[in-house]
């Protein structure tokens, strides 16, 4: 964080100077600005005014930072790779029908990870062919799901591929393979997937034996195999060590007489949730992904495969922000004072899980210098339910604006209705437009997969 000359504290504006070109690096979403108002400002929507019009919480996510991270991660596999490439937005960071359909729109493909996922995107309009299907326990309905729109599955273990074979016949299913890889990388524990004691995927010494199986299963189209090592990944040497190893298994596919087609890294780019985070950026990311696959096929000695990555929070990650609005304030003397928000861990799960760190601001009053260091709270009932242990902010009063940036990844996707919140609702911003995305739910909502049994609602108290 950088401090201004003049009060050497930080200012919520002082955010603005950390925005970097590439998305993943930036605390803010690219179009952050302050107006007249010193109201913060995103995609040209004054952030004060949103919460005033579609309610609080409030996620805002913009449009341009989206579609500069999905160009940054097309353009820079496509010019650092001679083969083809595809990026596929793993949509498990935020599934719903307008961020498919604008990842889609620039090119890309998508992860989905259940059959909630891939209709999600199918009513989105995305090709199928651009649709992948991961997922370690897929049930024999999803996978006929995914047969009949005839996206690839990414197939996970030897019974998905037993049911695969049983339903495959006159339709042929692309199917990767996910293996283990084996690669440690520094990341949260529950985050972490590419080392051997993971429930994802083959383990690599079966990889023979599931080549073997595929190539005596012609109704299945072997296309190719993948990893995914991890989440919020800030170092290149696990990916470049992932090439070789994903090179040395397609290798194998070929001598086998499996033709490799497709070689996909997975996804895990990290993010700036903090100064702490430094991050390689998106264009950094892909030159080096796509350098290590080329390097990995030269000395193999293959043929290129088609080149995939699947990120998901570096594309939408920073890009979102929550408002929320101020409540009650309370000072426990000589200890802290919290600062309660109308949200908390029902549309932010993350601090809870993984006392995952965020920075907030005040975004009705950006050019005031941080004064006291405060507890975020939410309104759940918990106490663990903080969503910022320690924030610097100016004096906070009700009906403020309290922005908790970079939460457009798995936040709404891992949101829950906990005492019985309402979800919040999500607009996209652009060019001073913004369009709800996401509608907040009501309370009608709320009870309208309730059902009340006939013996119960003769109780005056619960009549409806
Ligand atoms: N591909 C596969 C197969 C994955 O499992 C994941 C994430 C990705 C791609 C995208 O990874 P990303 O680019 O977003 O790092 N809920 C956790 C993150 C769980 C990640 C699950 N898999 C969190 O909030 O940190």
């Amino acid at each position: 964080m950088v401090l201004t000359e003049t009060t050497q504290q930080p200012a919520g504006s002082d955010f603005l100077r950390e925005i970097k070109d590439s998305p993943n690096q930036s605390l803010l979403p690219l179009t952050a600005t302050v107006n007249a108002q010193d109201h913060l400002e995103i995609g040209g929507c004054d952030v004060t005014e949103l919460v005033q019009i579609f309610g609080s919480p409030l996620y805002i996510m913009d449009e341009h930072s989206i579609r500069t991270g999905c160009a940054q991660y097309r353009d820079g596999l496509a010019n650092n790779y001679s083969g083809q490439s595809l990026v596929i937005y793993a949509s498990k960071a935020l599934n719903c029908l307008a961020i498919c359909a604008l990842v889609a729109d620039e090119g890309l493909g998508i992860d989905v990870a259940s059959g909630g996922e891939l209709y999600t995107a199918l009513q989105a309009g995305v090709d199928p062919k651009k649709i992948y299907f991961h997922g370690n326990n897929k049930s024999r309905a999803e996978l006929e799901q995914a047969l009949a729109c005839h996206c690839t599955v990414v197939a996970d273990n030897w019974l998905e591929l037993k049911t695969l074979a049983e339903l495959a016949p006159g339709k042929s299913p692309r199917v990767m393979l996910r293996i283990t890889p084996g690669i440690e990388c520094h990341t949260h524990e529950y985050i972490r997937t590419g080392h051997l004691d993971s429930k994802f995927g083959f383990d690599p010494n079966q990889v023979e034996e599931v080549l073997n199986l595929l190539r005596n299963t012609p109704s299945l189209d072997f296309v190719g195999v993948h990893a995914h090592i991890g989440s919020q990944i800030f170092e290149r040497e696990p990916h470049q060590d992932l090439a070789g190893v994903l090179v040395n298994w397609l290798k194998r596919a070929s001598e086998l007489g499996l033709p490799p087609q497709e070689l996909n890294v997975g996804g895990g780019l990290g993010i700036r949730y903090t100064e702490a985070d430094d991050p390689p950026s998106i264009g950094e990311w892909t030159a080096t992904v796509a350098q290590a696959v080329e390097q990995a096929c030269q000395q193999a000695q293959i043929n290129l495969p088609k080149l995939i990555c699947e990120p998901g929070r570096s594309l939408v990650g920073t890009t979102g922000v929550t408002a929320y609005t101020v409540g009650s304030c309370k000072e426990v003397p000589e200890t802290r004072t919290y600062i309660a928000v109308d949200g908390g861990m029902s549309d932010n799960a993350r601090p809870i899980t993984y006392e995952s760190v965020y920075r907030s601001l005040i975004a009705n009053k950006m050019s005031q210098a941080g004064t006291e260091t405060v507890s975020v709270a939410g309104k759940h009932c918990e106490s663990g339910d903080i969503l910022i242990k320690e924030a610097l902010l100016p004096p906070a009063e009700p009906e403020d604006t309290l922005l908790v940036m970079t939460t457009g990844g798995y936040g709404y996707s891992m949101a829950s209705n906990y005492n019985r919140l309402l979800r919040p609702a999500m607009v996209l911003v652009h060019e001073g437009i913004a369009d709800v995305i996401i509608q907040r739910k009501t309370y009608q909502d709320l009870i309208n997969h309730d059902r009340l049994p006939e013996r119960l609602s003769s109780n005056p108290s619960t009549t409806l």
